[in-house]
This record gives structure tokens, sequence and C-alpha cells, in this order.
């Protein structure tokens, strides 16, 4: 027998969406659903890895023999990860992060009042968790996603370049059916000087493509 495609391997895995509050009952999101992520975990751990999951609020189980870490911010999200990156071999970003958040979040629920027809938020940045990842001195080997609805290749590239990537796998989320909640999904995943198209299929069959693909090019 052979050993399993990742064994051994600690993986850092993030999943589903980050939650940014306005105040103590309303938050900005998106649709993201995590099941993207839970099946790459799922798929890690059936390699051999060893799987710390990083999960904005979802409405799944965490997969069998899988560690769980529950967060809502995107600042929570970045806390959680840089306090684990070191010691993980392997991360990969499937999280759809809020790119902002509300520049103030209001103590007490934001009330309707008869004078104000329009109501500006003001947003400012966060931070970019796996741009950090990649930055780091000694860096794990690093997989990001790209959610595009036009020019896919092209941002999906830019990304791997300016984000310091290993690879990164690009969804066409305009596609009705697959990418943000949908049970498929299609990825075409880039790295330096190569391609590889995985085409539209269910989440854990494309996220054991993509594990298998991960380990090919995997260098510790
Ligand atoms: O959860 P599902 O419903 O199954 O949907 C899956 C998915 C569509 C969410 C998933 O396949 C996907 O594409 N995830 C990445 C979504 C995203 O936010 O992409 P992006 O192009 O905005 O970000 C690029 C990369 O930077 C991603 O690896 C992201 O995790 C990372 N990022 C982005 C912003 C930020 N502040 N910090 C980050 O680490």
């Amino acid at each position: 027998t052979t050993a399993p495609l990742l064994a051994g391997v600690r993986l850092l895995l993030t999943a589903g969406p980050t939650r940014e509050a306005l105040d103590p009952v309303r938050f900005i999101s998106n649709h993201s659903s995590g099941k993207m992520g839970y099946a790459i975990a799922r798929a890690a751990r059936e390699a051999g890895a060893d799987v710390t999951l990083v999960s904005g609020p979802v409405a799944l189980a965490a997969p069998q023999g899988v560690a769980r870490v529950d967060v809502e911010s995107a600042l929570q999200m970045h806390q959680a990860v840089m306090n684990r990156v070191d010691e993980c071999d392997l991360f990969i970003g499937c999280a759809a992060v809020a790119d902002y958040r509300p520049a103030q979040v209001a103590c007490q629920k934001i009330k309707k009042t008869g004078d104000n027809d329009q109501m500006v938020l003001t947003l400012v940045k966060n931070p970019d968790i796996i741009a950090e990842v990649g930055a780091l001195p000694s860096k794990p080997f690093t997989v990001g996603f790209a959610a595009e609805t036009v020019d896919v290749e092209q941002y999906a590239l830019g990304k791997l370049q300016r984000k310091r990537l290993d690879m990164i796998a690009a969804n066409d989320v305009s596609q009705s059916g697959q990418g943000f909640n949908a049970d498929d999904n299609a990825l075409t995943v880039f790295w330096q000087g190569g391609q590889a198209t995985l085409p539209l299929a269910d989440k854990l069959t494309l996220a054991r493509h993509l594990v298998a693909l991960i380990a090919r090019h995997y260098r510790p």
C-alpha cells in the first residue's frame, strides 16, 4: 500500500463567509455557505492531513477528525489564522472574507428616523489574510481561491502574483448552479507556469481532485 497523499501534512484552512457587524442585530455578509471549504477539509482529512478549519458562520457540521475554530468577522478570522499559521505546512484560503467592514459598530440598534430617507455607511478595509500568509518569511505552501464574475483568468493570475500564492483556484461565480451556495462547482487552478481545469462536479468530488492536484505540487 502507498501512503495517503497528504499524510502528516498540517493543513490550516478557512471556509465560509464573514459577518461584519453594523450594530447588535445587523451585519454585512455574502452568500458563501462553507460547502466548498468543508468539502476540502473532508478530502484533505481523507488524504491523511491533520486539518484545522477556521470557519465563518455556516450551517454545516465539521467533517470527522477535523478541528474547527469558529469565527464571525474578518478581524476574528485574521486573528485565528495568524495565531496558528506558524504550526501549519499548507494553508488554503477558501473563505469569502469581507474586503471591507463598517467603520463604526453602533453599540445600540440603529434606529430609523422620520427625517432620514438616506443613510450613508462608511466602510474600512479589512486585512487581507492570505496576502499576509503569503508574505511570511517562512510561509506555508499557500493556496488561494478567486471568485470572479468577469475576466476570471486575468484576475486570478493577478491575485496569484500579488498575494504571493503557490496556487490559486478560480471559480466563475457568474454561472448559475456553481460557486456560492451551490452543491456543484468548477475550478481552473493556476500556478507559476501551469494550469489545470477541474470540470463541474459536486463539491466533494471537486475537492478530492483539488487535493490530489495540490499534493502533486506541494513542497514542504
Ligand atoms: O462557501 P460556498 O457556498 O461553497 O462557495 C464557495 C466559494 C465560491 C466561496 C469559494 O469557492 C471561493 O471562491 N472562495 C473565495 C471567495 C473570495 O472571497 O474570493 P476573493 O477573490 O475575494 O479572494 C481571493 C482570496 O483572498 C481568497 O483565497 C480569499 O480567502 C482571500 N482573502 C480575501 C480577502 C481578505 N480580506 N482576506 C483573504 O484572505
